[in-house]
């Protein structure tokens, strides 16, 4: 099968090199995304392994699609009634892109048709829609007239991983915090240190990636059954579910006792009360205090620093906030400093001339949170 692991914008290599990690085969990274191959238990493992991919997508079929009835023989050219019957629920999604087909809400809606009169047709009876919490989710991408439909692994974004039932103002996606511990090139051995930690989602997808605890672990042990979406298919038999317990018996093996010591701080004591909180659901120990970034104190040894500071739409940072993150970071020597900033204002305030030595050029990566184009920044301190 063909597989599509999407991405926030900009982390597609994070998840081109997860996939390789993983050994996944054919792996090819995409705009949006990354693509890969294998049979459909390696789209189960992908859901239950990956840290940075937003969506597992299994390809149902791809076909010309100038009009709504080549959009609605195409879908109903796909054998559906391997994953639904009128007992289970579905949603479709769509997107296009220079097509002659250009809403979206009409590409759902006849993507929709095709399947539920093709189990009416074998059933003599319709699966209902639910857009909330669907058993089968859909999407059909339409580009230049050619539509590819999937059927969504999840059913859900994988960020939910299940441990953060809290977060402060503007958290990050577990995903996204996830790649850019990845493209920020954290080694997994080196002290990792969030002084504006929010939630803790940095610190505790560190603390996890570190001791090697798989996403898949993460949700309620007793409910583990209903976890992903494709655990609620019609195919998902006796064979599919041993699988699974196979795959969580070999996760739960590889599993590090130890990690390097994780450190979250925040200056507002309630969000870091939230940090606490949600490692413990997860499982983790992180070090959490309640300072100031203006006093962060180098580590020994000389560790990683990965911050989301507050900027732009969300949360108001102003100049003078960052000129003091520039004067502490600057003097973190040895330290990787990775700042994702979504204003020129850090970047500015890190190259200003001040007595100590300079800072060199940063590693500049575009990356996007939510609608927000940011840069990830990455400094090696000298
Ligand atoms: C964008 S949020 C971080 C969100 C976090 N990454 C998460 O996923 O929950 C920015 C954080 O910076 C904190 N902050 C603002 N000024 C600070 C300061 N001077 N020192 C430490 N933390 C500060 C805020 O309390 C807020 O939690």
């Amino acid at each position: 099968m063909d597989f599509f692991a999407t991405a926030a914008k900009g982390t597609e290599p994070a998840i081109r090199d997860e996939l390789r990690e993983l050994r996944f085969r054919g792996v090819r990274a995409d705009r949006g995304g990354v693509h890969f191959v294998g049979p459909m238990e390696e789209g189960f493992r992908a859901c239950f392994e990956l840290r940075c991919a937003q969506r597992v997508l299994a390809e149902l079929g791809s076909f010309d699609a100038p009009n709504e009835d080549a959009l609605y023989e195409g879908v109903g050219g796909i054998d559906w009634t391997r994953f639904l019957d009128p007992s289970r629920t579905l949603a479709v999604r769509a997107a296009c892109r220079s097509s002659a087909l250009t809403h979206i809400q009409f590409i759902a809606q006849k993507t929709k048709d095709a399947v539920v009169d093709q189990l009416r047709r074998h059933h003599g009876a319709r699966p209902s829609v639910d857009r909330e919490d669907p058993d089968v989710l859909i999407f059909v991408h339409l580009v230049r007239d050619r539509a590819t439909v999937y059927a969504d692994l999840g059913g859900a974004s994988l960020h939910r991983r299940g441990f953060r039932s809290a977060a402060g103002q503007a958290p990050l996606k577990e995903t996204l915090a996830a790649a850019l511990l990845r493209l920020s090139g954290w080694d997994r051995e080196r002290p990792l240190i969030d002084p504006m930690c929010g939630a803790g989602t940095i610190a505790i997808e560190g603390a996890l990636w570190a001791r090697n605890i798989a996403p898949g672990l993460l949700a309620a042990e007793d409910d583990a059954a209903r976890q992903f979406g494709f655990e609620r298919w019609g195919c998902h038999d006796e064979a599919a579910a041993k699988y699974m317990v196979e795959l969580r018996e070999a996760a739960r093996a590889r599993v590090r006792a130890e990690g390097p010591p994780v450190l979250a701080s925040d200056i507002d004591a309630f969000v870091v009360a939230l940090a606490r909180g949600n490692a413990e659901v997860a499982g983790v120990q992180i070090d959490t205090r309640k300072a100031k970034v203006e006093d962060l104190q180098p580590s020994t040894p000389p560790g990683h620093v990965l911050v989301n500071p507050p900027y732009g739409e969300r949360l108001v940072g102003g100049q003078a906030l960052y000129r003091e993150m520039a004067r502490v970071f600057r003097r973190l020597r040895g330290h990787r400093v990775a700042i994702l900033s979504g204003t020129p204002g850090i970047e500015y305030a890190m190259a200003q001339r001040l007595p100590e030595p300079p800072v060199p050029e940063p590693r500049s990566l575009s990356v996007w949170n939510g609608a927000i184009e940011c840069r990830l920044l990455t400094y090696d301190i000298p």
